[in-house]
């Protein structure tokens, strides 16, 4: 276990304030006008400053036209450049990334405590402003002491906002648990206490907000040193469960579904979710189709018998073909092989084009045109379950065997002469993952008039 685990601050703490600060400017020294509130500063201490000061004594801060709007506006734009991504966005507010990795409202920019004519950015590196400002204190009165560099932050989940440490020097942000156990014998694998945030928040109760005391001290928690800093707490990108708002992750996912769809044509032995195959079959169902019809059927075939029936009669038909085309017999072994597919695959959806709601016309010209319009509705509520699947991680691969073997299709399956099937779609999860593909590209195949 850490020695960190254990360290707490066995005698009780004590917060105080540092009043009597001035107003900081561009001009400031921080740490002078800090060891001169607070000539009772020790060794040992945590001083805990709010971001602000800091802002303004680098020179963060930037001139704010009066007017609401422009001020909203220039807010917007400082917001955007500030920013490395959107993770959020409700009404007015915006969940950002900053630069800096942290992700809070507005990139953490601030009209609060600043004069009205200005807005505060953050300072460009706390950790660096942390580090500079326990120098300073060590260099003129020989102190050591550990600095946080506090913002007040909402949190997911969690109505309110608290003071959390943007940098930090001095001390160890995080007191990892990783293999202790509690007094219960319970293993504390992932406790991995945030102590720089705790004593943040802890800070801000004798700090305040609208108190002008943006300067406090933790006396009794002795801070060990282990190089760590406040960019340590920011949750690396690929351990964040929730890199995006709601609403945002729910329309990726919408926009990339179509472009996880591919043929697959190898399967793992895992089964497929009956639930899963019925929502998809389901969902597909919606397609789109001529008013008040409905093209198409889906005959899921679940026998074994049935299935391994259907194939044996179809290659047998298919085999015929091929002889009567007078291929070589090595050529007719491949062409078979490549339906394996359909024997292999953990499920089998034969898609039927089927007459439901077709208009019958006196001429030749408007029935083949009515039986085009049900065969691309019914293809599209066949491409429609292949993204239905492919969204649930199940893959499948449309082949067009069962269109050249109509007639046995019907009669293994048992089914009207009026339906047609539309090829078949073999099932099942996929052998390999494979990542989302690109968009076609639309210069070539997109006719713009
Ligand atoms: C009506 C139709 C019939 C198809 N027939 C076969 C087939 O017999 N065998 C096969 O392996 N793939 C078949 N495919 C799948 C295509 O080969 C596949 O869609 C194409 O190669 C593009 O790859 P993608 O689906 O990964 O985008 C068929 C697709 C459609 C729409």
């Amino acid at each position: 276990m850490s020695e960190l685990a254990d360290h707490r601050a066995p005698d009780g703490l004590e917060i105080r304030p540092v009043t009597g600060l001035p107003e900081f400017t561009d001009e400031s020294d921080v740490a002078a006008e800090v060891l001169a509130a607070a000539p009772w500063l020790e060794s040992g201490d945590v001083l805990v400053v709010t971001s602000k000061i800091i802002s303004k004594a680098e020179g963060r801060m930037v001139d704010a036209p009066a007017d609401p709007e422009e001020r909203d506006a220039l807010r917007r734009k400082l917001v955007e450049a500030e920013s490395v991504r959107v993770l959020a966005r409700k009404n007015r507010t915006l969940i950002t990334e900053s630069r800096l990795g942290l992700v809070q409202a507005a990139a953490g920019i601030d009209g609060s405590n600043v004069r009205s004519d200005q807005l505060a950015l953050l300072p460009e590196d706390p950790d660096g402003s942390a580090a500079r400002l326990r120098a300073a204190i060590a260099e003129r009165t020989g102190l050591e002491v550990a600095v946080i560099i506090t913002d007040t932050m909402g949190r997911a989940w969690r109505t309110g906002q608290t003071d959390v440490a943007i940098g930090s020097a001095g001390i160890a942000v995080t007191h990892p648990y990783d293999g202790g156990t509690d007094d219960y014998g319970n293993p504390l694998v992932v406790t991995d206490i945030a102590v720089a945030d705790e004593l943040a928040a802890a800070a801000d109760l004798v700090k305040g907000k609208l108190a002008a005391v943006p300067v406090a001290v933790v006396r009794g928690f002795a801070p060990v040193d282990n190089g760590s800093t406040a960019a340590d707490l920011i949750r690396p990108a690929e351990e964040d469960l929730f890199r995006l708002g709601t609403e945002e992750a729910i329309a990726l996912g919408r926009r990339q579904a179509i472009r996880t769809r591919r043929s697959v044509r190898a399967f793992d032995d895992r089964p497929v979710d009956p639930d899963d195959m019925r929502t998809a079959l389901g969902e597909a169902l919606t397609a789109p189709a001529p008013h008040h019809t409905h093209p198409v059927r889906f005959v899921w075939v679940r026998s074994v018998e049935r299935r391994r029936a259907l194939l044996d009669a179809m290659n047998a038909e298919w085999r015929a073909d091929l002889e009567s085309d007078a291929k070589t017999p090595e050529s007719i072994e491949k062409r078979l092989r490549r339906g394996r597919i359909l024997y292999d695959a953990p499920e089998l959806v034969i898609p039927f084009l089927v007459p439901d709601g077709v208009h019958e016309y006196p001429d030749e010209r408007r029935n083949a045109a009515e039986h085009t319009m049900f065969t691309v509705a019914a293809g599209g509520a066949v491409a429609s379950l292949l993204i239905a699947l492919s969204v649930r991680g199940i893959g499948s691969c449309w082949v067009g065997s069962t269109i050249f073997a109509a007639p046995t299709v019907r009669r293994v399956l048992e089914l009207d002469s009026s339906w047609e099937p539309l090829g078949a779609v073999a099932i099942g999860h996929p052998l390999e993952a494979a990542p989302l593909r690109d968009a076609a590209p639309t210069d070539e195949w997109v006719v713009e008039l």
